[in-house]
């Protein structure tokens, strides 16, 4: 009888535990940075030199110190463990570890083996992105990505860092973003190399960031005696939506746009073949010997939707927000549905594989949407593990506050605040937020303090 009552019991908890679906205990909880953005000094690199140039980002600001991350490591790793993070996201500064051509700076490299040591004896698993927007100044002079030479460089200098690294690193994201990279840098000059229109060359440097992700994820694989790596890329996915929903060149668009923007490069990745097109400019389509499956997981950074209508000029497409939605900092829309939306194409176009949140954040200098902000993504998040999709980390961008590329210190990014003027940083009431619902499990029924 006691038997049967406790049995009963139990099928009531299950139930009970089921109708919510909590995080797993495997689930990383995580928060990103990269290297340029908050390490400082970074003197040997394409961006020291672009921001050297006035006009070239907001305020005029240089990224110089940042927020000296290089320096307050160890507290930065407590301030992560304080939040109830077990993973982090950082990338590692080529133009630190190769100067120049022929110099390479073991001190450089001993920093990120150190780094990558220390998080995992905080508990703290470290994810290693190789790029992260920046480049060594003396590969930039010869072209950058745009050039072929790229990519025997990229692959000697990956090999470097992941001999060094691998006892302690497993998950690799080899590029961040290629999409962000090659607009803001050939089309839009908001990057370097500062080009704008050159579709050729943009075309030119995707062809070449993909064999190079290719040979390079190749050369690790033959590296990797352990078995331990995966290898994988950050991919920068919006929504597009059309402006007016009627409209079918609105609605074209934006079927175009998606096509172009979120999938052309993963797929690729998944068959071996790299084929885009935009119509008047440039078009390529080339079989990349190494690539196919060459994806290891899905590494996605989800921050915005893109309302477009089509236009009768070049780009032939322009952004709005005439229903006045609520917007960031930034001015980039605040849509969590659009992740979970984009969480459900990639496991319907990519089923094997595992996924993770690499990115997703706001720029909130106020801290007055952040809380929701999270709440809501991660709510998201939450109802695509009920659904069995297999999502095994969120990345919150970022730690703390950082430089913001072109436009500069201004966007407030961070869980932790920071300021400028000597580094301090203080942890904002949406930080606490996240511990709670780090703490929780769950974000549904996890409230603001
Ligand atoms: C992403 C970048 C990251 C940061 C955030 C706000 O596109 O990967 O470095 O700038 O945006």
């Amino acid at each position: 009888m006691v038997c049967l009552f406790y049995i009963k019991f139990k099928i009531i908890l299950l139930l009970v535990s089921s109708a919510h679906a909590l995080f797993p205990a495997s689930f990383k909880w995580c928060s990103a940075t990269a290297a340029h953005q908050v390490e400082g000094n970074n003197t040997k690199s394409d961006w020291w030199y672009f921001e050297s140039i006035p006009g070239n980002i907001k305020n005029n600001d240089r990224s110089g110190m940042a927020v000296n991350h290089w320096n307050l490591l160890q507290e930065d790793i407590q301030r992560m463990k304080a939040l109830g993070l077990n993973s982090y996201r950082f990338s590692i500064e080529w133009a630190k570890i190769q100067p120049a051509q022929d110099e390479w700076d073991r001190k450089a490299l001993n920093h990120y083996k150190m780094m990558a040591s220390e998080l995992r004896k905080a508990g703290i698993e470290p994810l290693v992105t190789l790029h992260h927007f920046t480049l060594p100044q003396w590969l930039a002079l010869k072209g950058g990505w745009a050039s072929p030479e790229s990519i025997p460089a990229f692959t000697e200098y990956s090999k470097r860092v992941f001999e060094a690294l691998k006892d302690d690193v497993s998950t690799w994201v080899t590029f961040n973003e290629p999409m962000v990279l090659i607009t803001a840098g050939y089309l839009e000059g908001s990057f370097p190399p500062k080009l704008k229109e050159d579709f050729p060359s943009a075309l030119k440097a995707l062809k070449n960031i993909l064999t190079a992700h290719g040979e390079v994820v190749a050369q690790l694989r033959i590296l990797d005696v352990a078995k331990k790596a995966r290898f994988g890329v950050a991919h920068h996915l919006r929504v597009f939506d059309p402006v007016h929903s009627f409209n079918p060149l609105d609605y074209f668009m934006t079927k175009h746009l998606d096509k172009i923007w979120n999938w052309s490069f993963p797929e690729a990745l998944a068959t071996g073949r790299f084929k885009l097109s935009i119509p008047l400019q440039a078009s390529v389509d080339a079989e990349i010997p190494k690539l196919a499956g060459s994806q290891d997981f899905f590494g996605i950074n989800y921050y915005t939707r893109d309302m477009v209508g089509f236009s009768f000029s070049p780009p032939y497409f322009k952004r709005s927000n005439k229903e006045n939605r609520p917007l960031s900092d930034l001015a980039w829309e605040i849509y969590p549905q659009g992740l979970g939306i984009l969480l459900r194409e990639i496991h319907r176009r990519y089923p094997a594989l595992p996924i993770l949140i690499t990115e997703n954040g706001i720029a909130d200098s106020a801290d007055k949407n952040r809380i929701e902000y999270i709440k809501n993504h991660l709510a998201e998040v939450e109802r695509a593990l009920e659904q069995q999709i297999p999502v095994e980390s969120y990345c919150y961008w970022s730690l703390m506050d950082n430089f913001e590329w072109a436009e500069g210190f201004a966007p407030r990014f961070g869980l932790y605040e920071v300021d400028y003027a000597n580094f301090n940083r203080t942890l904002r009431k949406s930080g606490l937020f996240l511990k709670e619902v780090i703490g929780n499990k769950t974000v549904i029924s996890t409230s603001a303090k």
